[in-house]
């Protein structure tokens, strides 16, 4: 029988000017199909004495001495006598793959590369049963996220790899992020119970995953009620003001000084004691207006920012929903903020989200939940001139969150823009197309282990692909997304559609 070795022999190892060397080989490709099978980006193998070795294929050149001077392919040329008629040049045509070692396989261990490869060693196909153990796949109950890129695997993410330590998309617009998430979330949803199911907590900016509460169990394999989608519009969403303190007020207001901060927490424990039933800002507004003991100017400032804050309409005497009641395990909870326009009433509502979900996962009284933060840029941004309310809460928990199992799924179109604080947080990032410079350098920056090769090819991935980086996978790993098994009914998906749409209303 013929060994994997035989089977998928690619070619063999050259040398270059530098190598083969502890972190790069080139090999030459044997003839025939292997020529242009091999593609850029696939995994090969080595098999050496201590181990395997690991490598990506970069690159791939191609040369033919026959064409190595114009002027002798002109001269043929015009004689019109092209060279392939006269000589057999397709003998003498090879191509070379550059490849960069990745790391090594050792006794079913991924290990670093400390030593080169021999110029004559025989290149082969990686077999996939060993790339899944070698990227840390987890094969029997990972999240199916899509194919592992030139390979015929399945990407299965660790759960616990992908999220337990906080998860940033990156990309621009269009390239695919908010339908990864939709295939993310499916592959949460069909998790079973002995499983462990996680629950889900997605701030939908743009309303574009409403869809959810639409789709059957049934439609993806699972038993009825298998699991639960809830839909909260933002104009629904009532924070209660007697659960606000000082401080509390201060993260909902940019600027307030530690006075003004004294004198309303004053207020606030003395209104406490009146109305035992709840109160609104508009009874703390009439109290500070006739309180002498607090400066006039104080006075007035607070009762100016209590004002811009009651007319926000999102502050009552109850809680509506409770946050404490609506976090379920095998349950996602939409937060529809696309009735909103004003950024600062999406801020509030994120903050007093992020505020209510940390608070009650220290104290144990919520199971573990996953934060999804579309445009999250927007409510934790890099600029202290940018208006941000919820950032110091998100930072908490990108920084403590972890720990006990509140995390984070932040998504960007413009990661320059996002807190590097945060950033730095997430062990992992899925990176889908990206062309501005600025981004592509931050990437680099703020994500150990991404080599300038992978950075390079962010700019010409394609919709629906993916690099992965961090914990969920041993080596940066390129990952074609797969089609949603549910898409959401009447929306359109081009122009075309859309006006064609519009005319028969
Ligand atoms: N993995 C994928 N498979 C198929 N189509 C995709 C995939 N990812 C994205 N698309 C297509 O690209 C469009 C834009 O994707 P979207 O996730 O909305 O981009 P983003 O959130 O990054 O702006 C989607 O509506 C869908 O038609
Ligand atoms: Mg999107």
């Amino acid at each position: 029988m013929e060994s994997h070795q035989q089977r998928h022999q690619l070619g063999t190892v050259v040398c270059t000017n530098e190598g083969p060397n502890v972190s790069e080989f080139s090999f030459v490709l044997e003839g025939g199909t292997n020529e242009t099978t091999v593609r850029r980006g696939e995994f090969v193998t080595i098999e050496a004495e201590f181990g395997l070795v690991v490598a990506r294929v970069q690159d791939l050149v191609r040369t033919n001495r026959y064409f190595q001077h114009a002027e002798a392919v002109r001269e043929y040329q015009s004689r019109g006598e092209p060279l392939r008629s006269i000589f057999p040049t397709n003998r003498w045509q090879y191509t070379i793959a550059q490849t960069r070692v990745v790391g090594f396989w050792i006794e079913g261990r991924t290990v670093r590369p400390y030593t080169t490869v021999s110029p004559g060693a025989i290149v082969t196909r990686a077999d996939e049963e060993m790339l899944a153990k070698f990227l840390k796949l987890d094969m029997d109950e990972g999240l199916k996220l899509g194919t592992v890129a030139n390979h015929n695997l399945e990407f299965r993410a660790s759960i616990d790899r992908l999220l337990s330590k906080h998860l940033a998309i990156l990309a621009m617009s269009g390239a695919g992020k908010s339908y990864f998430v939709s295939v993310m979330l499916e592959e949460i949803l069909s998790r079973s119970q002995d499983t462990g199911r996680l629950s889900v907590v997605v701030v939908d900016v743009h309303g574009e995953y409403s869809y959810l509460k639409d789709v059957d169990p049934k439609s993806l394999g699972l038993p009825e009620g298998a699991f639960e989608v809830e839909h909260i519009r933002g104009s629904h969403i009532q924070i209660p003001v007697h659960s606000l303190s000082a401080e509390s007020f201060s993260s909902y207001i940019a600027g307030m000084s530690g006075v003004q901060i004294r004198d309303l927490r004053r207020s606030i424990s003395d209104i406490r004691t009146r109305f035992k039933d709840g109160y609104t800002i508009t009874d703390i507004i009439n109290l500070v207006k006739d309180d002498e003991t607090i400066s006039k100017n104080t006075r007035e400032a607070l009762v100016g920012w209590l004002i811009t804050l009651e007319d926000t309409g999102l502050f009552g005497k109850e809680a509506s929903p409770e946050i404490i009641d609506i976090i379920r395990p095998g349950k996602i909870t939409l937060i529809d903020l696309s009735d909103f326009v004003s950024l600062k009433k999406k801020q509030i509502i994120v903050s007093h989200l992020a505020g209510e979900l940390l608070y009650y996962r220290r104290q144990g009284r919520i199971p573990p939940f996953l934060l999804v933060l579309e445009e999250s840029h927007q409510f934790c941004p890099e600029s202290r001139q940018e208006l941000a309310l919820p950032k110091a809460r998100i930072e908490t928990i990108a920084r403590e969150g972890r720990k006990f199992f509140a995390l984070l799924c932040l998504i960007t179109q413009r990661p320059v823009k996002l807190s590097t604080t945060v950033l730095s947080q997430c062990s992992n990032q899925a990176i889908l197309r990206c062309t501005n410079p600025y981004d592509l350098d931050h990437i680099g920056r703020s994500s150990e282990g991404i080599d300038r090769a992978s950075l390079n090819a962010i700019t010409t991935l394609e919709v629906g692909e993916a690099l992965f980086v961090g914990e969920t996978v041993s080596v940066p790993t390129f990952v074609k997304i797969r089609t949603r098994r549910f898409e959401p009914q009447g929306m359109a998906a081009n122009l075309t559609e859309a006006i064609r749409k519009a005319e028969k209303k």
